[in-house]
């Protein structure tokens, strides 16, 4: 079906495409053309020879000397809420577009990720020093805060038409040295992430803030702990799915089950954990134009919000089942930042089809879940390094300065021999 028949039928291109990882790049960009309607410029602007170059990397910062670049690999299988999500990811790891498709086939063969994202709701910070009596002032910000957020969706008025702009204020006294009050604003950024509106509304009502309160402003700025903007992905698949390398289904849901157990247990652990969460994460975020690090940033200080740090997917057995959940800030946007400027990523858009913030927020979290998974089932059985090397070898070879055409043969015999050093892949390149 082409992309115009689909959003007429409100149907989506099936995510499921089966043997696509044995095509060529030319091959799947002809599927992907067939599927979703893109023209040769947009096909250009993947294969990296379209007009996404140093001329607009140079308009976006300074001292510009260049682009870098990474792959860009589809994430398949994924359906989300009874829809279907072919996921953009740019990431140089070899093992994640794969584990992250290969697990995402287990789920929806289960019947998929059922998803949920709250409001985006991004926290503005404004912090207030020099106050005689912080009790006092307390209240005389609560009293005013009608006022301080006109002040602020004053400034904003296209996010308020949207139905967005700053909906509430809190305040926080902190038990400090010297103690200070914090004021937070709760801004509804709709589907931008927000960064820009959020700093400058936080900015905006510092006088008024500090005519209120008898304070000093100093630090007026967004948090990037967005507990108000939260996405959560849960799975349960079918212990019989889960069977690998000679191993039972139910015997490596324990595995996983235990893998997450200890992640619960110990910091050490969980911060691995989270890492490989991440890769799916962040691999969207890039190929989003999402502020990755923002994401990150995020994560991590919910993952310690109990005042330990904690694992972010939780993993138990209940009837055949594995279920998983995880939970996490999504500070992301479909609109504005990056993807106004950089034309690969409106084709990236384009293949993913996650209008709003909170679909795409939701898809990343299963993205996570799905990649946290992969990750468990291969320590919890073969281990990670025998997979993880076989897509390695590929890169191995390019780095041993084997040519393009011979990569794939090289390839194939590091893996068949298990070495996989560059002074190989020359020996096998130079004899054969
Ligand atoms: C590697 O990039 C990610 C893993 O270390 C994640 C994990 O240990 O759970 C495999």
């Amino acid at each position: 079906m082409t992309a115009k028949a689909w959003i007429a039928s409100h149907e989506r291109p099936s995510s499921r495409i089966p043997g696509f990882y044995q095509l060529d790049v030319r091959s799947r960009h002809r599927e992907l053309a067939q599927r979703f309607d893109l023209t040769d410029e947009e096909l250009d602007l993947l294969r990296g020879t379209g007009v996404d170059g140093v001329a607009i990397a140079d308009k976006m910062v300074e001292n510009c000397v260049g682009v870098l670049r990474l792959p860009i690999g589809l994430g398949l299988n994924f359906q989300v809420n009874g829809r279907d999500y072919v996921v953009p990811m740019a990431v140089e790891e070899p093992s994640v577009v794969a584990a992250a498709s290969n697990m995402a086939r287990l789920i929806r063969a289960s019947g998929g990720f059922s998803a949920w994202a709250s409001e985006s709701l991004m926290i503005a910070q404004v912090q207030v020093l020099a106050i005689d009596d912080p009790v006092r002032a307390r209240v005389a910000i609560e009293r005013a805060a009608d006022r301080v957020l006109d002040v602020a969706n004053q400034r904003h008025p296209n996010m308020v038409a949207r139905g967005g702009g700053a909906k509430a204020l809190e305040v926080r006294l902190l038990d400090s040295e010297p103690r200070m009050l914090v004021i937070h604003l709760l801004v509804d950024c709709r589907d931008a992430m927000g960064a820009n509106i959020v700093n400058d509304m936080a900015e905006g009502v510092a006088p008024l803030i500090e005519e209120v309160s008898g304070g000093r402003v100093r630090l007026r700025i967004l948090s990037n702990l967005a507990d108000r903007r939260l996405a959560r992905a849960r799975c349960a698949i079918r212990e019989a799915l889960l069977a690998r390398q000679g191993r039972e289904g139910p015997a490596v849901a324990e595995g996983v089950v235990e893998a997450y157990r200890f992640a619960a247990a110990d910091p050490y652990r969980a911060a691995t954990h989270n890492k490989g969460v991440m890769n799916g994460i962040d691999a969207v975020g890039i190929a989003t134009g999402n502020d990755w690090r923002g994401i990150e940033a995020g994560a991590h200080a919910y993952a310690a919000r109990n005042g330990r740090y904690e694992p972010l997917t939780r993993w138990w057995r209940k009837d055949g089942y594995l279920h998983g959940e995880i939970e996490l800030p999504m500070a992301v946007g479909t609109v504005g930042g990056s993807t106004r400027v950089q034309p690969t990523l409106r084709v990236l858009q384009k293949l993913l089809g996650a209008e709003t913030a909170q679909e795409l927020a939701m898809v990343m979290s299963a993205v996570g879940l799905a990649q946290n998974l992969g990750a468990l089932c291969a320590l919890a059985t073969e281990g990670i390094q025998r997979g993880h090397m076989n897509l390695h070898a590929r890169s191995v070879a390019l780095a041993a300065g084997v040519s393009h055409d011979r990569i794939d043969d090289v390839a194939a015999k590091l893996v068949r021999i298990g070495d996989f050093s560059a002074s190989a892949a020359r020996r096998f390149a130079e004899t054969d």
